[in-house]
């Protein structure tokens, strides 16, 4: 088999056997089919796209591309949920607390910031002494006696999708329905949890533009995790304004701890209420409905909080942190960015503020970057609020105070007025079961 031919075949409209895809990622697992070939393939799938006979090929492929952690030492049902990734998106910190309160075994692996979006694990680190690397009978252990662990994907987890993400991070090609679904899924089933739920973001802030993109990527992915057996819901999630009003690691820590104590944003909780919910549901905890008061319970008797207090300690992190989030270090300096003129906020481009978010030091632009944890924005405003001209949209935090007038000029291009309350839109789209 050769490379070339793969890549022509797909490059002019092809299907890909099954053969074919297990060659390519062999190659790509064990380096022997260089990038620019890699690349190249990517990009004709990106152009092409793929059927769903071969989107599943690819992502049992990425699946079984490394090491498989061996699970079955975890006593009870495991669950997880995935999110598509976006803006402000701190879900994790509040729905695994919650759905480990309830004894569901939660053995989470989860990512670092891509692009414009954050990563749970660097949230996490933002926790002084939280370790994000555990050793399999540390992880199991801990998941046995407290219900959750949190910690970063292995390099031998999934190693082909590793390796892909890395080269569509600078081809271009990382929106893509079957990459992105491959990805994703290549490493939950990796995982080899009883029950996932996803959250499929859709908006300016998503790798999804449209919510009909987003279905069609909630609908392979649910169809591949039931192929492998697994119990399998998608939400469509509204990602055209960021979730809740902190972006940035440990500014979003304090704002999921705020929920954790109820008193959190209401479209945040929502979602996270929803997501744990369905996660409880899928555990056999009851029908959906049921579940999202369970996890409206876990907020209001401060059993998630300790759960979340308990998996800080567990893994080394700085518990008095979470219990007064005072104590986290402050920027340097902050930024009040001001509204030139008066009306309405009639959409905001997410991935700008992200980006604007990323300028001020809280994400990365290369691999190597160091992460300012206490950088990131607060909004004032958002979607549908009413500013006045001079009035503060967002606060800008950061130790760096030449990024400033990059993140505010961002801002401001990013934040769309009109005279008229723009009408609301929903948070959950749809739910794909
Ligand atoms: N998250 C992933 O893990 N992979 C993608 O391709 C996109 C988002």
């Amino acid at each position: 088999m050769r490379m070339y031919d793969i890549i022509k075949k797909k490059r002019d409209g092809g299907e890909l056997t099954t053969e074919e895809i297990n060659y390519f990622i062999g190659g790509v697992t064990d380096g022997s089919i260089p990038d620019y070939q890699i690349s190249a393939l990517c990009m004709a799938i990106y152009f092409r796209g793929m059927t769903d006979r071969e989107t599943c090929d690819l992502t049992f492929a990425v699946r079984d591309s490394g090491e498989k952690v061996d699970f079955s030492a975890i006593n009870g049902i495991r669950v997880d949920k995935h999110s598509t990734g976006g803006v402000g998106d701190k879900t994790s910190l509040v729905v695994a607390p919650i759905v480990a309160s309830y004894g569901i075994k939660v053995a989470k692996m989860s990512g670092r910031g891509l692009g414009h979006t954050g990563g749970t694990v660097d949230k996490l680190e933002a926790i002084n002494g939280f370790r994000t690397t555990l050793s399999d009978d540390e992880f199991i252990g801990q998941v046995n006696k407290i219900g959750l662990a949190i910690v970063g994907q292995s390099k031998q987890f999934a190693p082909a999708d590793k390796k892909l993400y890395a080269l569509r991070d600078v081809t271009a090609t990382v929106d893509s329905m079957p990459l992105i679904a491959a990805s994703i899924m290549g490493k939950k089933l990796a995982a080899d949890d009883d029950c996932i739920v996803l959250d499929v973001k859709t908006g300016s802030g998503s790798f999804m533009k449209t919510v009909d993109e987003s279905r069609e990527l909630a609908r392979i992915m649910v169809d591949i995790g039931k192929r492998a057996g697994k119990k399998m819901v998608a939400l469509i999630t509204n990602m055209d304004r960021p979730l809740g009003y902190a972006i940035g690691n440990s500014l979003e820590v304090i704002e999921a701890v705020e929920t954790l104590r109820g008193r959190g944003p209401a479209d945040f909780k929502e979602v996270c209420i929803t997501l744990a919910g369905y996660m409880l549901s899928l555990a056999g905890k009851g029908s959906p409905e049921e579940c999202k008061q369970l996890a409206r319970k876990a907020i209001e008797n401060g059993s998630a909080l300790d759960k979340l207090v308990e998996t800080v300690k567990a893994q080394g992190g700085d518990g008095a942190l979470i219990l007064d989030t005072q104590k986290f270090a402050k920027s340097a300096y902050s930024h009040a960015v001001k509204s030139p003129q008066s009306g309405f906020i009639r959409s905001v481009d997410a991935e700008a503020y992200g980006l604007a978010s990323l300028a001020l030091g809280a994400g990365r632009n290369t691999v190597d970057d160091k992460i300012d944890f206490s950088a990131g924005i607060i909004l004032s405003k958002k979607t549908g609020d009413y500013v006045a001209a001079g009035e503060e949209i967002a606060t800008l935090y950061s130790n760096n105070v030449a990024a400033f007038e990059v993140a505010e000029n961002r801002l401001l291009a990013a934040t769309e007025l009109s005279e008229e309350k723009p009408v609301d839109e929903p948070l959950i789209y749809d739910i794909i079961e």
